[in-house]
């Protein structure tokens, strides 16, 4: 598997970054610095209309949104065996992770694994993230997140007690998880 992502990726490892955080608080002021130093192309779900080149595809012909969006992704990941390269964005996702059936984001995750995919994804709640894309970020971004489940359900997901007293309590900073290590340091951009 690592040979594959080598393979098609170049020497550049691909990733799934995950940005949470609360409104407001600079989860797409990140995004936007790493889609400006990122060397290919970058496409985004952006149901917000945040990023010039975002896409919201729309249910036409009796089509559902939930229809649209899977078609969409199924689209740009060739239904997993892949179809396109770059950087993938799936700002506010919150907005449609549980309406998409899983099977797109498991195409996602395997365009990640096997074809070449870098994946953003931005939401307000981890609940807001699918799954298969939050149990295998390889970094979580945690901006203020005021919410208490939202942060014990940050704790028991990273198995790291105390975790939820660590998330920021003020804008623009964030705590940063790396899969596979404790949590490394507080940033502040
Ligand atoms: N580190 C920072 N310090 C101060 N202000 C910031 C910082 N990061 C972002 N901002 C400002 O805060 C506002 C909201 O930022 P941004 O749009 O990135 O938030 P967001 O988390 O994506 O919000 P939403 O959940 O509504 O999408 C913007 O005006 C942005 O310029
Ligand atoms: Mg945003």
């Amino acid at each position: 598997m690592a040979d594959q992502r080598q393979e098609h990726g170049g020497d550049r490892e691909r990733r799934i970054a995950v940005v949470l955080g609360k409104k407001g608080a600079g989860k797409t002021t990140l995004v936007r610095r790493w889609v400006d130093s990122y060397p290919g192309s970058v496409r985004a779900l952006d149901p917000a209309g945040e990023f010039s080149f975002g896409e919201w595809p729309v249910g036409e012909g009796g089509k559902t949104r939930r229809q649209a969006i899977s078609d969409w992704l199924k689209e740009l990941t060739g239904d997993g065996r892949g179809n396109w390269e770059g950087l993938l964005i799936l700002d506010d996702s919150d907005r449609y992770a549980s309406v998409v059936p899983s099977e797109a984001w498991t195409d996602v995750y395997c365009a990640n694994r096997h074809v070449g995919l870098d994946v953003i994804v931005t939401a307000h709640r981890p609940q807001g993230v699918a799954k298969e894309l939050l149990a295998n970020a390889d970094i979580v971004y945690i901006f203020q997140q005021d919410e208490p489940l939202a942060r014990k359900y940050l704790e028991k997901f990273t198995q790291i007690e105390g975790l939820a007293d660590l998330i920021p309590t003020e804008k623009g900073r964030a705590l940063v998880v790396v899969h596979g290590h404790p949590p490394s340091e507080l940033i502040v951009f």
